[in-house]
């Protein structure tokens, strides 16, 4: 099986991006399920039911969040409402929303976990904990299981790849908006990686006006974040599952920009 993940969508960039390569990916990975992370698709900051089913038209077969999921208020009212929709599983019970899912893929299923880490980030329910129990409850019906681990810390991230090694085919990272080069395969036979990066500027800083975050950080003063415009960039991992055992044979960075064009 593969599996084609894009990281964090940012804004009208990332937007643009996805509608400018997402087909052509396809085209050229040929595969099987294609998840999105969506949680700051909307102007940077969460994401809208418009914009849930943009993406999905786009190619996305199902879109996963972040701490990022609760910024438009709307998503209140259709979070529920959805079928391809996940958020962080650790936030706490009664949360709404589901923390993963399992989708049908031609006569195979695969399991999309979403979590979110605690260290840097809001102390939410702990991830391991929660994380584990989704997976051993989801290894019952699937041997594919794709978890997109959104987290601050490098080492929480690394600690959730080593965690759930050779149960889960991959753990990557999102949130941290750079694209990290140690894409590898655990010793279980799970693929990882760090930061997947993000799709939206090229040119800014996490997705925003880089004048606007110097600023910041000379003066302390608090400041409006907008997404900044320009130049776009894609970032994603391609993954091949192995069909015996559910675990990664491959996993590979993908990166476009002005700098690394796209070639079919
Ligand atoms: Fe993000
Ligand atoms: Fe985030």
């Amino acid at each position: 099986m593969k599996v084609l993940f894009i990281a964090d969508v940012v804004g009208s960039p990332g937007r643009n991006a996805l509608k400018d390569y997402l087909h052509k990916l396809k085209l050229k990975h040929q595969p099987d399920v294609t998840i999105v992370n969506g949680e700051n698709a909307a102007s940077g900051k969460g994401i809208t039911e418009k914009i849930y089913h943009e993406i999905k038209e786009m190619g996305a077969d199902v879109i996963t969040l972040g701490n990022h999921a609760w910024d438009k208020k709307e998503i209140f009212d259709f979070i529920d409402n959805v079928s391809d929709l996940v958020r962080p599983a650790n936030f706490p019970k009664g949360t709404p929303g589901v923390g993963y899912l399992i989708k049908k893929v031609g006569n195979k299923k695969i399991a999309i976990i979403n979590g979110q880490g605690r260290t840097f980030m809001a102390p939410i329910d702990c991830p391991f904990t929660v994380l584990n129990d989704i997976v051993q409850e989801v290894r019952k019906k699937t041997p594919y299981i794709f978890v997109d681990f959104h987290a601050e810390a490098t080492s929480e991230k690394q600690a959730m790849g080593w965690y759930l090694d050779g149960q889960v085919s991959a753990v990557v990272g999102t949130h941290t908006h750079v694209q990290t080069a140690d894409e590898r395969i655990l010793h279980g036979g799970t693929a990882y990686i760090t930061d997947v990066g993000m799709t939206g500027p090229y040119d800014g800083i996490l997705g925003v006006d880089k004048d606007v975050v110097i600023n910041r950080f000379m003066t302390s003063l608090p400041a409006r974040f907008e997404v900044t415009q320009g130049r776009e960039q894609l970032n994603g991992v391609i993954l091949t599952l192995n069909d015996k055992t559910g675990l990664a044979d491959s996993i590979q960075r993908i990166t476009i920009n002005e700098e690394r064009p796209f070639f079919d």
